[in-house]
């Protein structure tokens, strides 16, 4: 058996038939559902938010893997656990320094994961002393805010640093994850894998979602 959790990215999926793509995931052996919540603030983009997470979370028994891009993430946290969230992950850079601590021990207080995330430009150097605290660190491998970009690999080459501080925590990488990239992602020490167009798009999904878990 594999250890790899794959997330499958539903910012993919075609959101009129939000409940049939769901659910093509849940039976091809996705892990978790990615869920990707951006504010049109920390990102130019706008999608997901906390009603329509609360419908998915009646359709599917999937953990609900939510990411979210936005600003002010403390303010979101208890709406988010509300609607069923079973990991929540904010980004670094939307939380002041001296606050990060608290969020995390905020979201765990609900009895949820805590992951915390990381765009390309933020260093490891700058957020190791973090690294003891969520469950998970999402290293984001392209520019957040839009599905379908090139992987980039600088950005995965900050796996092996935090795999030497963080020998527990869930290492998720998240974009222009394929087979071939996140082969490379597994190798450097990542253990869950975000896709959306590789799986999405794919013709057989249940052979996509294999090759990410092999
Ligand atoms: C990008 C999102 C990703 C996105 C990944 O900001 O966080 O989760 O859906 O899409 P792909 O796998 O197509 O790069
Ligand atoms: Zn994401």
């Amino acid at each position: 058996m594999s250890n790899v959790i794959v997330s499958p990215s539903i910012l993919s999926a075609d959101f009129a038939n939000l409940e049939r793509d769901i659910k093509r995931v849940e039976q091809a052996g996705a892990d978790w559902l990615h869920i990707d919540v951006m504010d049109g603030h920390f990102v130019p983009n706008i999608t997901i938010g906390v009603p329509v997470t609360a419908s998915i979370k009646r359709i599917t028994e999937l953990p609900l893997d939510v990411h979210l891009m936005i600003e002010n993430p403390e303010k979101y946290v208890e709406p988010f656990v509300n609607a069923g969230a079973d990991i929540l992950t904010f980004h670094y850079e939307a939380v002041l320094p001296d606050k990060v601590q608290q969020l995390i021990e905020y979201i765990k207080s609900f009895g949820i994961k805590a992951g915390m995330s990381i765009k390309p430009k933020t260093q490891v150097e700058e957020i190791a002393k973090y690294l003891s605290m969520p469950d998970m660190l999402l290293i984001m491998t392209v520019e957040p805010g839009f599905g379908g970009q090139k992987f980039m690999p600088d950005c995965a080459e900050k796996i092996k640093s935090v795999r030497e501080i963080a020998p527990d925590i869930i290492i998720q990488v998240d974009g222009g994850i394929n087979a071939e990239t996140g082969k490379i992602c597994k190798n450097f020490g990542a253990n869950s894998l975000v896709a959306g167009n590789y799986i999405y798009k794919s013709t057989d999904i249940s052979r996509a979602i294999k090759f990410l878990k092999d």
